[in-house]
């Protein structure tokens, strides 16, 4: 079971494990369809493996007996939890959801998990977290497995105090979990409110491209599919009760990384850079912005083989062009079409 499969790096996830040739099983994508869930993005897969292989519910993780529901009627054994408030400007201005769904649906998701597998072998509860759990650096020094937590914002609270839990169902019930914390991801499906596709659709809207305070604030990029791949690597062959950090080393700050950008963008649509530079805004910062993040990810790399394997202009120019072929999809997520459509073939399941 895959939980918030129709977010960003869920969706992502699925498309890779479902086309591993070594993958032979069934996933089951159960998600609430937030603002952030568009099960559209996983249209290709429901074609592909639909009702054999690949099952969609809507569900809310934090609804106890749909989720018991789907664990007895599927026997799931394997839990991959994304499902999450993933926005920092959000959870700022609303923290509400971050504490219920984070923390709460958490709790939930662990009970059911511990009713169903108690006394049986070859289960799995992953909790996919970040590096924000661990707070922000100087500019100097990365974050490891044993760094001490220190999250800032209500966002990344409400991932640590999941975290604990998970951990402590770990070590109070004996039930089997690993942990992932990982750096910033970008590529497809990434809905456009985050940095990257953020800049890319506005920049191709001719609109401002807004830097929070100096743009000095640095993070550590890596393409969605390699983190879909880590996540794989610790399913099956991490140490039950582990953490795993997950980086791509490959820190920018944000200002050199929109320059970046619409470099790219201007060779991408044979226009010129300075159509896109002359966009750059700086706006008023977050508050409590987190000035740097930074993964060591040597764990991973030394006990799992695994390792990053786009770089970064690769994975940017990958990006850009799936952004600038699927405009559709941008516009349907952005515009209230999408949520009328969501109403009209879920609502009332
Ligand atoms: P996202 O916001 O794109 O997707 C989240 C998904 O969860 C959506 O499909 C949404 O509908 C679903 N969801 C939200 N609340 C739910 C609820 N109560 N019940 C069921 N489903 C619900 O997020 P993302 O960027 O794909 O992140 C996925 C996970 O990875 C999160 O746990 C996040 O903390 C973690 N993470 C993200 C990044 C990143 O850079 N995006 C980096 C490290 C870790
Ligand atoms: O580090 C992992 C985390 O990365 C994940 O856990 C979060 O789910 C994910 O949203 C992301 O958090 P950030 O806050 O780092 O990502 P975001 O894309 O919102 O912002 C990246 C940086 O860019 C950050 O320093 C704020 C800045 N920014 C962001 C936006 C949206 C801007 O300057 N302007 C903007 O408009």
């Amino acid at each position: 079971m895959v939980t918030g499969g129709a977010g960003f790096i869920g969706g992502n996830f699925i498309r890779h494990i479902l086309a591993k040739k070594e993958f032979t099983g069934r996933i089951i994508n159960i998600d609430a369809l937030t603002y952030a869930g568009n099960p559209l993005s996983l249209r290709d897969v429901e074609e592909a493996y639909g009702t054999k292989r690949y099952i969609f519910r809507r569900i809310d993780i934090r609804d106890r007996s749909a989720i018991d529901r789907v664990m007895e009627e599927y026997e799931v054994d394997c839990i991959v939890h994304f499902a999450a408030e993933s926005h920092v400007d959000r959870s700022i201005y609303g923290p509400g959801d971050f504490v219920t769904t984070n923390i709460n649906g958490t709790f939930t998701l662990l009970e059911s998990a511990r009713a169903h597998w108690e006394g049986k072998e070859g289960k799995l509860f992953h909790h996919v977290s970040t590096d924000e759990v661990y707070g922000s650096l100087g500019e100097t020094g990365s974050f490891f497995e044993d760094t001490p937590y220190d999250p800032k914002s209500p966002y990344s609270a409400s991932k640590a105090a999941s975290d604990h839990l998970v951990r402590a169902w770990n070590h109070t019930y004996g039930l089997p979990v690993t942990l992932s914390n990982c750096s910033n991801n970008y590529g497809p499906y990434q809905f456009p409110e985050k940095l990257i596709p953020l800049m890319i659709s506005n920049a191709l809207d001719g609109k401002a491209l807004p830097i929070y305070g100096t743009g000095e604030n640095i993070r550590d990029w890596l393409y969605v599919v390699d983190h879909a791949e880590a996540i794989w690597c610790i399913i099956t062959r991490g140490q039950s009760g582990a953490s795993y950090n997950i980086g791509g080393e490959n820190e920018w700050k944000n200002i050199e990384l929109v320059k970046r950008l619409c470099a790219l963008l201007a060779r991408a649509t044979k226009r010129s850079e300075d159509d896109f530079l002359k966009l750059i805004t700086f706006v008023k910062d977050r508050p409590g912005h987190d000035q740097r993040y930074a993964i060591n990810c040597d764990k991973i790399k030394k006990e799992l083989v695994w390792k990053q394997s786009v770089d970064f202009t690769q994975g940017l120019e990958l990006t850009i062009r799936w952004y600038l072929d699927n405009q559709a999809w941008v516009e349907e997520v952005r515009s209230g079409e999408y949520a009328r459509w969501i109403e009209k073939n879920y609502g009332s399941r």
